[in-house]
């Protein structure tokens, strides 16, 4: 069983998207697993509502409020729990999934900006450490540009920061969008989404293999 808390401190970033592909690779590889909107937003649940009923995609639960008795509840159910949470490592419920998680993800696009506000994130990891001492937290780099002089960098700048990069990183692809526009994953999208669905399953694979 595992509880993965995909989390961030600046908005845009990418967590909705991550979070929703890798609850549904999740359910390709055939694990139970459910989706926990924690953020009041509601983008993920407003995403499975946007699709078809039975189209074969993870559920999404929207829990904002009262997120920890929804979260242990459903991991009694689901071999998987994915919570998407708000845009700030200061909502409670961010803080809340970093107390119920096994591996917290935090989608980082190549930008120093964004780079620097993860440090408040490692932070609060740390706070909480002695309440969650297996916690697995990593950074994620998202919607890299692999030929820009940014995200060229990105590594090298993410390595000096309190958390561990994935080796894994998130090109920024257009089918994102357009599957997230229709209710999909890009598990859906046939051959187009064949680069976005391998790049989730190799990060799924890194993130579980290691704790
Ligand atoms: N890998 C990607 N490639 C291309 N576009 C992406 C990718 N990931 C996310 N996006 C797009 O970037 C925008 C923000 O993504 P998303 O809503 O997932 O971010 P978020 O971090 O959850 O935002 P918020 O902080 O508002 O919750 C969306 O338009 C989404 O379609
Ligand atoms: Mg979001």
């Amino acid at each position: 069983m595992s509880i993965i808390a995909v989390v961030g401190n600046k908005g845009g970033t990418g967590k909705t998207t991550l979070a929703l592909n890798l609850a549904a690779g999740l359910a390709q590889r055939g694990e139970t697993v459910v989706i926990v909107d924690a953020d009041p937003q509601q983008s993920a649940y407003q995403w499975r509502l946007t699709g078809s009923e039975d189209n074969g995609l993870p559920d999404v639960v929207a829990a904002a409020i009262g997120l920890q008795k929804t979260v242990l509840a459903l991991s009694e159910a689901n071999t998987h729990v994915v919570i998407d949470c708000p845009p700030s490592i200061k909502a409670p419920q961010a803080e809340q999934a970093l107390r119920l998680a096994h591996h917290a993800l935090v989608p980082v696009q190549p930008s120093p900006m964004d780079l620097w506000a993860t440090a408040h994130i490692a932070k609060v990891i740390e706070r909480l450490r002695p309440e969650n001492p297996a916690l697995m937290a990593y950074i994620v780099i998202s919607q890299l540009e692999p030929r820009t002089t940014l995200s060229k960098l990105m590594p090298e700048a993410a390595a000096a920061l309190d958390l561990p990069v994935a080796r894994t990183s998130i090109q920024r692809r257009s089918i994102h969008r357009l599957c997230v526009l229709e209710g999909k994953s890009v598990f859906q999208a046939g051959r187009r989404g064949a680069e976005a669905a391998a790049e989730i399953h190799q990060l799924l694979t890194e993130v579980l293999t290691h704790g």
